[in-house]
């Protein structure tokens, strides 16, 4: 493994009285993070903040063509690429291994990878698109954090877990029904697993973002990132913003870092209060 990253200099410039250079400690110094659905949107932004926060990180995911471009973009000294679909055991296991093998430990699991799956509704619901629904982001999750929580206890490592859930592990809305059902379990499986974990050291937590222009989200209408991006921002509760991957980044390092040592079995809703308001009056 090479040389660790200190810190971070950043420069900022005050008007009127020139250039000043600022540090900040990186957060994630020398860590090992596993993120799976790396690929794309949510991950991919997320390994890039890791990265740049001092972190190594292992992206997993189906898309090999495009895990391979973000790894290459962010350097192979701190990134890989494995191919992996969270569905199959066999390769979540190898991936775990791989990623310990290579960078001597694994501190963090983002386990992000999700679909949102067919939207029939329940009187015309396809229970063979339910179950992979529930593949994907139930027990596609569920096998990550076994396989992680191995490693991590193994070698007394006191990780972080964090996953993907949604707005939609909240609240119900028109979007699919495996989609909703398995976010909502997603919630009950974080919840249980802090209780088993924290014996350990290990906190397992999940955000829960609200609608971004990703391409998991773009696909449900075949429309342009703006339009979707116009959609959510009309429907928001917070006006003014945007929400864009890279506040889930952010939420993610913090749940990832030292910052939140204490914080365990949360749902962090990114969600600007939408889950929480309903403007009747
Ligand atoms: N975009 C949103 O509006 C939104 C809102 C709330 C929650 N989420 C959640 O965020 C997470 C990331 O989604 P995103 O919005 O970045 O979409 P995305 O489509 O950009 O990224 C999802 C990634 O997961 C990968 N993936 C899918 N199935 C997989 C499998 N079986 N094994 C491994 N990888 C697999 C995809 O190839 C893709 O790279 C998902 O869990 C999603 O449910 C997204």
């Amino acid at each position: 493994m090479e040389n660790e990253i200190d810190e971070v200099e950043k420069k900022i410039v005050l008007f009127g009285f020139g250039i000043y250079k600022t540090t900040r400690l990186v957060t994630l110094n020398g860590k090992v993070a596993l993120i799976t659905g790396g690929a794309s949107g949510i991950g991919e932004t997320t390994a890039r903040l890791f990265v740049e926060n001092g972190a190594f990180v292992v992206i997993a995911d189906l898309q090999d063509e495009l895990g391979h471009q973000v790894v290459a973009s962010i350097g192979v000294e701190r990134a890989s690429y494995r191919h992996c679909d969270v569905r199959d055991e066999k390769q979540v296991e190898e991936t775990v291994a791989y990623t310990v093998e290579k960078y001597g430990s694994l501190d963090i699991l983002f386990s992000n990878a999700g679909i949102l799956g067919a939207r029939n509704g329940i009187l015309e619901l396809d229970m063979e698109a339910f179950d992979n629904t529930m593949a994907v982001n139930v027990r596609g999750v569920a096998v990550t954090m076994k396989y992680s929580a191995r490693a991590m206890v193994e070698k007394k490592i006191r990780g972080s877990i964090i996953c993907t859930a949604s707005v939609s592990a909240c609240i119900a809305s028109d979007g699919p029904h495996g989609y909703t059902t398995s976010k909502h379990a997603l919630i009950g499986l974080v919840r249980s697993v802090c209780s088993e974990l924290g014996t350990y050291g290990i906190r397992v937590n999940s955000i829960s973002p609200f609608g971004i222009a990703t391409p998991l989200a773009c696909a449900v209408s075949n429309r342009a990132p703006s339009t979707i991006e116009d959609h959510f921002s009309a429907v928001s509760n917070l006006k003014g913003i945007v929400l864009k991957t890279q506040h889930i980044a952010e939420a993610a390092l913090f749940l990832a870092s030292d910052e939140s040592a204490f914080v365990s079995g949360q749902n962090l809703v990114v969600d600007g209060g939408f889950s929480v308001v309903k403007h009747t009056f």
